[in-house]
């Protein structure tokens, strides 16, 4: 039986390998590269070292930006008012790729490292079961060896699995009988998970949401604190919602490649501290757990596009994109990226961003992302109507009948209370 194993080149995925081989199992390893900062060659040697019978390595990060994050920066997706959603755009981006491998190879089983008390199991299975049409089985029982079904192998639920690696002294323990390379640098008293877009933070000491975060535990961002005492500021042109162009008007440097442009604003915005944010948010599966996330490029992208949203389209248009943007953050975190539904938002959404076309002049400064202003041939800001100083074609006694149409219903609600009350 061939199984096809998200792997990350770290100590969980490594020792799952190993278990995998020793249950039998041919194992082919999947590691997507969407911009986390690994030895993708190291991880490969070490792999092949453990028993693979191949590994795959895929350069996603293009794939990842522009078929996952820049549609989030369309939809100003942002999970319960704070979350940009970083690792749940990641994986229904590495389930399609893990879900292609597996069908060019022919493998009959799809394993992953995620948790049974976490999102990320149901966002990799949700999207194995929609792209691959036999996925079958939500578990593997270990006992049905012979199916020529696809299944999915999650052994953080298999009891046999989680009972014998509770507590992570277990996992270091089969690796060194395994001769499983351990961690060179200690690892840190928390989890991570890195890709292009963001850092995410949780576990071991944060688990205490009360706990600050040590300053070291901070990648992608200088503390605001230490930060430039120059704010840098940049031009960022938007088509049809998506970022075309990045420019920082003092020094003309101009990027219009999307990783390039994306991989450069991480870098500036880093620089500035902006991102961070430290929360208790709601799983999934209904616990509350506490994460820490650095997005510096997406917290900019997320700014500037609202500016320029707002100042293109019409007021209740918009309204109803809220709407759908909300439920769309919530599909997307809860893994149901490759969905019906969320098919349907997206169509809707990008509808919605047909003229959000423009230029928004940011500047990034101790943490802070500021709008110093934008422009736009959809426009619809008109100046001369606005103006304190014009009429611009607008009668202001018209206001008077406005203003009285919408105090009928006012004066009765107040008339029937003092009566009532
Ligand atoms: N809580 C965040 C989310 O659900 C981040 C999960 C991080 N995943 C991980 N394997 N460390 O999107
Ligand atoms: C995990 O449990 O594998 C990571 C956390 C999550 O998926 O929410």
């Amino acid at each position: 039986e061939r199984v096809i194993l998200a792997y990350s080149g770290g100590l969980d995925t490594s020792c799952i390998l190993v278990w995998l081989i020793k249950k039998g199992y041919d194992v082919i390893c999947y590691l997507a590269n969407i911009g986390q900062n690994e030895d993708f060659d190291a991880a490969e040697t070490k792999a092949m070292f453990l028993g693979a019978k191949k590994i795959i390595v895929e350069d996603l990060r293009e794939n990842f930006i522009i078929d996952y994050v820049w549609p989030s920066i369309r939809g100003g997706l942002i999970y319960e008012d704070r979350y940009l959603l970083g690792t749940s755009l990641a994986r229904p981006c590495i389930a399609s790729g893990l879900v292609r491998a597996a069908i060019r190879e022919n493998a009959n089983f799809i394993s992953h490292g995620a948790t049974g008390k976490g999102n990320d199991q149901v966002r990799f299975e949700l999207a194995c079961y929609s792209l691959h049409p036999t996925v079958k089985a939500s578990i593997l029982s270990l006992f049905s060896l012979h199916s020529s079904s696809y299944r999915i192998i999650a052994p953080w639920r298999l009891p046999e699995f989680f009972t014998r690696f509770a507590g992570r002294q277990a996992l270091f323990e089969f690796a060194a009988a395994n001769s499983i390379p351990l961690p060179v640098s200690p690892k840190n008293p928390w989890s991570c998970d890195a890709n292009l877009m963001h850092i995410s933070y949780e576990s071991g000491i944060l688990e205490n949401p009360d706990q600050e975060a040590p300053e070291t535990l901070y990648q992608m961002t200088t503390a605001p604190e230490t930060s430039s005492n120059d704010p840098t500021v940049l031009e960022i042109t938007f088509d049809k919602g998506n970022p075309i162009s990045l420019r920082n008007p003092q020094t003309n440097e101009l990027i219009t490649e999307p990783l390039a442009l994306y991989v450069r604003l991480n870098e500036i915005a880093g620089r500035h501290g902006i991102g961070r944010i430290d929360i208790v948010e709601n799983r999934f599966l209904g616990l509350k757990s506490r994460g820490i996330y650095e997005t510096p490029a997406g917290t900019v992208l997320y700014h500037a596009h609202l500016d320029l949203e707002v100042l293109t389209m019409d007021r209740e248009v918009r309204k109803i994109k809220q709407n759908l943007q909300q439920k769309m953050a919530d599909l997307v975190y809860c893994g149901f990226w490759f969905s019906p539904e969320l098919d349907f938002i997206r169509h809707c959404i990008d509808t919605s961003q047909k003229c959000v076309d423009g230029i928004v002049r940011v500047s990034l400064f101790k943490g802070q992302v500021r709008i110093l202003g934008r422009r736009s041939q959809r426009s619809l800001y008109n100046q001369e109507l606005v103006s304190m100083d014009e009429h611009g074609g607008y009668d202001p006694v018209d206001a008077g009948g406005f203003i009285r149409a919408h105090a009928i219903r006012l004066k009765e609600y107040y008339r029937v209370k003092a009566e009532t009350e």
